[in-house]
């Protein structure tokens, strides 16, 4: 029997949880934190930190979620890979949007959003003490997935640097062959050898793009070195000017060696109803279906119902997406030009709903936390800090294009009253 100080120090040093021992507090969320209580105080606040997008969701997506959640049968447990409609309508999306085809059945899994699937996936697929290759910066579910799933991960730098992001346009290709001598070398080092590969593009958030000759070499590469790929495409229909978001998918091949997790939440303008899929290789969604088989009986049926009446009327989508695509371009012109008029230097990105910018000499000492801090406290701003990215993000700050024009204009005027 345990004496009464064992027990009573038992109680005051609990263990560690494995599965979160190891995960640091979630990077963006000190700013959010911070937004909440300023305007709890009462200040306007311009809120440019998190890329959670206000344009709203499609009128007659409500509607067809009103009246289906008058229908008591859809209040019950629904599938958790999906009902077989939506399944359907996506892989009929991805034919007519990459010329990529799906099987339904066994090639196409509903998921609560990216990040649940392709957390998920990361359970199921990650064995603890197994390395997973992820570029960096990375947006943060890339890598505390891994951690999550036991595993540890061997960042791949995206570019040398900052300044041959610049010098690149941030562009990647089929022969940036600089990034593909990383990755390689990455591989070569880890140990165990790694087996997966995490990556997004259009990137958060650095707003880098790559090219259908990049996915090219990218699916050789991890075909040759027997490397899982899982790409995030969380903003593929967000890209603007001439740029279109390749499908990594649209490799042939590259349903053998990988999945592609698309969502409704960016391009869509539904952030908040965790509409998301992960497709492709039937080995990897079938570890996925067995994991949610176990943790979830799928999203709410309405929204399932109502996702698939949006991607079904595929000419409605599309005219939705491109008013998306002119609102957020509209509003990145007025942040690039007005941060260039403040003395920035920002790369115009071609997709994505934000503007990756480094500090300006003046500020660049302060760092990019200490610059956020300072901004949401003396201009009620706020951005989000680089170094919630990566250590050697440390100075550029992510403003995300999630309020209008209008509100753009006063983020700039007061920033430059205040730097
Ligand atoms: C790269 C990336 N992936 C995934 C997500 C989350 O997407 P979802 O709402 O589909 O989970 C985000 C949100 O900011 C993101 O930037």
């Amino acid at each position: 029997m345990p004496t009464s100080s064992c027990r009573k120090s038992k109680m005051s040093q609990p263990p560690e949880f494995f599965r979160i021992a190891h995960l640091p507090p979630y990077p963006l969320g000190g700013i959010a934190y911070a937004v909440r209580d300023a305007r709890l105080a009462g200040r306007d606040i311009v809120d440019l930190s998190q890329v959670n997008p206000d344009l709203g969701p499609p009128p007659r997506a409500i509607d067809a979620l009103v009246q289906a959640a008058l229908q008591p049968h859809n209040h019950r447990y629904s599938s958790s890979q999906g009902i077989a409609r939506l399944r359907q309508a996506v892989a009929s999306w991805y034919q007519s949007h990459y010329d990529v085809e799906l099987d339904p059945d066994t090639e196409v899994v509903a998921t609560m959003g990216t990040k649940e699937g392709l957390s998920h996936l990361l359970l199921a697929a990650a064995a603890p003490g197994e390395n997973v290759l992820v570029p960096t910066p990375s947006y943060p579910i890339h890598t505390s997935a891994v951690f999550i799933a036991g595993a540890g991960f061997t960042g791949v730098p995206l570019f040398e640097s900052f300044t041959a992001a610049e010098a690149a346009g941030y562009l990647l290709q089929e022969d940036s062959d600089d990034f593909f001598d990383r990755l390689t070398l990455a591989y070569n080092r880890a140990w165990p050898r790694p087996r997966l590969l995490i990556c997004s593009f259009p990137h958060n958030p650095t707003a880098a793009v790559v090219d259908q000759g990049f996915f090219t070499r990218l699916v050789h590469w991890a075909r040759e070195h027997e490397v899982w790929l899982v790409h995030d495409f969380a903003y593929a229909d967000l890209v603007y000017d001439n740029y279109r978001a390749p499908s990594l998918l649209a490799v042939p091949g590259a349903k053998e060696c990988a999945v592609e997790c698309y969502s409704l939440s960016k391009g869509f303008s539904m952030p908040g109803w965790r509409i998301g899929f992960c497709l492709g290789n039937p080995r990897l969604l079938s570890a996925l279906k067995k994991v949610k088989s176990y943790l979830d009986f799928g999203i709410f049926q309405p929204m399932q119902i109502a996702a698939t009446k949006l991607l079904e009327d595929t000419s409605g989508a599309n005219e939705l997406l491109a008013e998306h695509r002119d609102t957020y371009r509209a509003r990145r012109d007025v942040l690039v030009e007005g941060l260039r008029e403040l003395g920035w230097t920002v790369h115009t990105p071609a997709a994505g709903v934000f503007v990756w910018a480094g500090l300006p000499a003046a500020v660049a000492s302060l760092g990019s936390l200490a610059f956020s801090e300072r901004l949401l406290a003396e201009a009620s701003v706020a951005v989000c800090p680089g170094i919630g990215f990566a250590i050697d993000a440390d100075g550029y700050v992510r403003f995300a294009l999630v309020e209008n024009e209008r509100r753009l204009r006063t983020a700039l005027t007061r920033m430059a009253e205040v730097c």
